[in-house]
């Protein structure tokens, strides 16, 4: 791993939106290496890490293309599911409406099921629609950057599987993968699409995601009849390139952001290395969103999600006491030294704000981020 301990970022006000998120020294370090060709022998070596390491699933195939989380949602749209075939949408915020509008950029048929506000789709409405017609695949954002809301992809999956098994069940994991538990083999998922700027802890810029044998073999491979609607984001190009880097060989088919897949190299080290354990990672998640959904609740704040079983714990989001802007909270906020993010669903945009702690802001407990931004909303509610 690429270290160089006298290397400290410049002093800046914490950035806890629910990503991008703060980024280690070492992270941004590794980032400012030297221009290297995307087929050099020692780059060959940190790709090939980079797509076996990503720890999410061992049966399925990872992509790391360059783009931002969106890329995600077209190679879904382009490789898994044809014009004129049906898609499901769960939509517990923002997030759904846009991986809609994706998938119908294809030409895929979508019906939507919209929780209300806050709340999820239940487990009869998702298996009545699944009944109702046939499904190539469906989708669901597992936690909504818009809102808080955590999907239990467990029990969508399993609904899926003894409904309709043939659907493919792809996860929205932009928000989630790193901070939310997530079991993509053993739950049964096809999909999980992520991105590198959130739980992840690198820049923005890579697209990350993993794709089950199942849906790979089905829709790439034996079933596909259309061609691929997208030149950029097909498997069918970036299927030998993944392969090759992951068998120790150079390939090319457009050419990789070579310094933020080492960015992302230090990261998944850490990651998946070093102290602190996944399953440790997940545990401090848990504890500091609980640290700042109390605070928030000792200061009379109430979370968007409806139910405190379905609230992220990789970030909050918390509504304004009645009469309160966001111009009366979030430059205060930053005065205190920390960047939150406004509101986000059309519907009550002004009505709240969101706070991300994910990545090192939860983990490297030393930053003491949290008190940070513990504080800051005492400081700033107490005082409005
Ligand atoms: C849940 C979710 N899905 C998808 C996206 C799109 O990712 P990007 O903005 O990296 O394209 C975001 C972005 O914040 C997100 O939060």
């Amino acid at each position: 791993m690429t270290t160089l301990p006298e290397f400290k970022q410049a002093p800046h006000k914490l950035l806890v939106i629910p990503g991008p998120i703060e980024v280690s020294d070492e992270v941004l370090y590794a980032n400012a290496r030297p221009s290297n060709s995307h087929v050099a022998p020692d780059f060959v070596q940190v790709f090939g890490d980079c797509i076996r390491r990503f720890v999410i699933s061992t049966a399925g195939q990872p992509f790391l293309i360059s783009g931002s989380g969106t890329l995600g949602w077209d190679q879904v749209a382009a490789n898994l599911i044809q014009p004129g075939e049906n898609a499901l949408v769960l939509h517990t915020g923002y997030f759904g409406d846009s991986f809609q509008d994706c998938l119908e950029t294809y030409g895929a048929k979508v019906d939507q099921i919209k929780a209300d506000i806050g709340g999820v789709v239940s487990q009869e409405a998702i298996e009545s629609a699944l009944k109702s017609k046939k499904y190539r695949l469906l989708t669901f954002t597992h936690v909504d950057t818009s809102t808080a809301v955590l999907s239990d992809a467990k029990a969508i999956a399993e609904t899926v599987r003894r409904v309709s098994p043939d659907t493919l069940v792809i996860l929205d994991g932009v928000c989630s993968v790193a901070s939310e538990e997530l079991r993509m083999d053993a739950w049964g998922i096809d999909v999980v699409l992520t991105a590198s700027q959130k739980g992840l802890g690198v820049p923005p810029g890579l697209s990350i995601l993993v794709a089950s044998p199942k849906a790979i073999k089905a829709r790439v491979f034996e079933s596909r009849t259309a061609p691929v609607g997208s030149y950029y984001a097909s498997w069918k190009k970036w299927l030998p390139i993944m392969k090759a880097y992951e068998s120790g060989k150079a390939a090319y088919f457009a050419t990789p952001p070579v310094n933020l897949v080492y960015a992302y190299h230090a990261s998944l080290t850490r990651i998946t290395k070093e102290a602190p354990s996944l399953e440790e990672r997940f545990k401090l998640h848990r504890a500091a969103s609980k640290e700042v959904k109390d605070t928030a609740a000792e200061l009379g704040l109430k979370q968007l999600p409806l139910d405190p079983a379905y609230a992220a714990t990789g970030m909050t989001a918390l509504y304004f006491p009645n009469g309160v802007a966001a111009t009366d909270v979030l430059p205060k906020l930053s005065a205190n030294g920390i960047i939150a993010a406004g509101g986000l669903h059309a519907a009550i945009k002004e009505k709240y704000f969101r706070i991300g702690h994910m990545g090192i802001t939860v983990v490297d407990g030393q930053r003491g981020d949290i008190q940070v931004i513990t504080k800051a909303l005492k400081d700033v509610f107490a005082k409005l």
